[in-house]
């Protein structure tokens, strides 16, 4: 066990406190550094720097093991629901029948929209991207509902009244934009039931639920739950660090998970897959222009900031997409595709030199599509599951002591001084 690292500079001799995880992982405490140096630490994007101690999630990358309060990811996949995850993500252990019990009724008194919160999406333009149009009304709920201190509410309830919420927004935003007629919530459905219900059910034709896509769906939402320390996560928490309310926070991380080398991946992949199928492209053509770095092709839903093997939750969603095309009896070329792209390149030098392996996104769009969940609702969908893990991370990190308002430093490569030269002498 180390107990300090020591750092030379300038002559001078520096003594840094190391800090140890419960998995092993060490880190070198520098708080002190610029004051004791005068140097800052030079990191972008984070890659080598620790933003907090956490007791949420585990990742080991090197492994591929994922772990939400000490649980594996597979045996949660396994038994659990996308319900009960979230609560051992907010609470830090799994619930008693009685607190499950409690958790689903208030989910479902939640389940409602405030009227005038549907006049937003009707103003909306038609082609909005259902990420900016969430965003945009999480941070609403604020005017709509106040939190905790208004009311001195259970700030419990406000986290459910946001889960429940985001599901019945996201149904809502997807059957206005197809110009039908929004379904509501009904309270003898379980939360992923009644989100393809609101979803897809129709007077015409009932929507008939599946017990293997609803099961398919508490999985999907399960892998997505948390991750510690990612991009969008880290968003909340430096959103939340300016002591700003919950919604406000939480939509911050909706936008961050937007982009395509985040949250968005997932509809890149289909894109992507589509695009490859459109244009008769072969696997090797594929392959080739992913490595090549003058072309802008990526292949997208691989590679991973921390994963350097198989992220777990992509070898969970490859065998359910199996699975579940199976039982409905469905076929889709896209997934033959994407199986002969991971085959060559798993195969290639470039991909294992580089570590690169599916991430939760490779196979993530191919199951929506099978659940008959439209492409460009598929980022909706990685929020809806992420939800629970920001409201988590959140909590953690308004309640650290150790946590300050978030704000880096820069290493200044600007102009030096000069004056400023009159308009008419320029
Ligand atoms: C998510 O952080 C999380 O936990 C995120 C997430 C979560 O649950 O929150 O897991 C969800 O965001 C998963 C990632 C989804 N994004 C994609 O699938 C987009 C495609 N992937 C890449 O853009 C990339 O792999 C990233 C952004 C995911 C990670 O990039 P890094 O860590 O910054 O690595 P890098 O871009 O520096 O790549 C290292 C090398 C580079 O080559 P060299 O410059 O060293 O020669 O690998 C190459 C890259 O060009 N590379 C790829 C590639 N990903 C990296 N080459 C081809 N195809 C790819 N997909």
């Amino acid at each position: 066990m180390k107990e300090f690292a020591k750092l030379i500079i300038d002559g001078k001799e520096l003594t840094l406190p190391v800090i140890e995880g419960s998995e092993g992982e060490m880190a070198i405490d520098i708080r002190s550094l610029r004051q004791e140096t005068g140097y800052i630490t030079f990191d972008p994007g984070f890659g080598n720097t620790g933003t907090c101690k956490s007791t949420i999630t585990y990742m080991n990358g090197e492994q591929g093991i994922l772990r939400y309060r000490g649980i594996p990811i597979e045996q949660l996949a396994e038994y659990s629901s996308f319900v009960e995850t979230a609560f051992l993500l907010i609470a830090g252990m799994l619930p008693t029948r009685e607190e499950l019990t409690r958790t689903s009724v208030y989910l479902n008194d939640f389940s409602l929209l405030h009227e005038n919160m549907k006049g937003f999406y009707r103003n909306y333009p038609p082609k909005s991207h259902p990420m900016g149009i969430l965003s945009a009304m999480i941070n609403a709920m604020r005017s709509f509902y106040p939190e905790l201190i208004d009311i001195d509410e259970d700030i419990n309830k406000t986290y459910l009244r946001l889960i429940s919420k985001i599901r019945t927004m996201a149904a809502m935003a997807y059957r206005i934009s197809k110009g039908e007629k929004v379904v509501s919530p009904r309270p003898d459905l379980c939360y992923c039931a009644n989100f393809l219900n609101m979803m897809f059910n129709n007077a015409v034709v009932p929507y008939r639920l599946d017990d293997d896509m609803v099961k398919a769906l508490n999985i999907f939402w399960i892998l997505h739950a948390d991750h510690e320390q990612n991009c969008s996560t880290t968003a909340v928490r430096v959103v939340g660090s300016g002591k700003v309310n919950i919604y406000a926070t939480i939509s911050a991380g909706i936008s961050a998970l937007w982009g395509p080398l985040h949250g968005g991946a997932n509809q890149a992949v289909i894109n992507m897959l589509e695009t490859i199928q459109k244009n008769g492209m072969t696997i090797k053509e594929c392959i080739a222009k992913a490595k090549d770095k003058d072309d802008p092709f990526r292949l997208m839903g691989f590679g991973h900031r921390v994963y350097k093997t198989y992220d777990p939750r992509a070898k969970i969603m490859k065998k359910m997409t199996d699975v579940l095309l199976l039982k409905t009896k469905r076929k889709d070329p896209l997934l033959d595709i994407a199986k002969k792209l991971e085959e060559a390149a798993l195969k290639d030098t470039y991909f294992k030199e580089k570590n690169l392996y599916p991430n939760v996104d490779f196979y993530a769009g191919i199951l929506l599509r099978a659940l008959g969940i439209p492409t460009n609702m598929f980022t909706v969908m990685f929020a809806i599951g992420r939800l629970p893990g920001w409201i988590a991370q959140w909590k953690e990190d308004v309640s650290d002591p150790e946590t300050r308002l978030t704000r880096p430093r820069q290493i200044y490569t600007g102009n030096q001084i000069h004056d400023y030269i009159p308009i008419d002498k320029r």
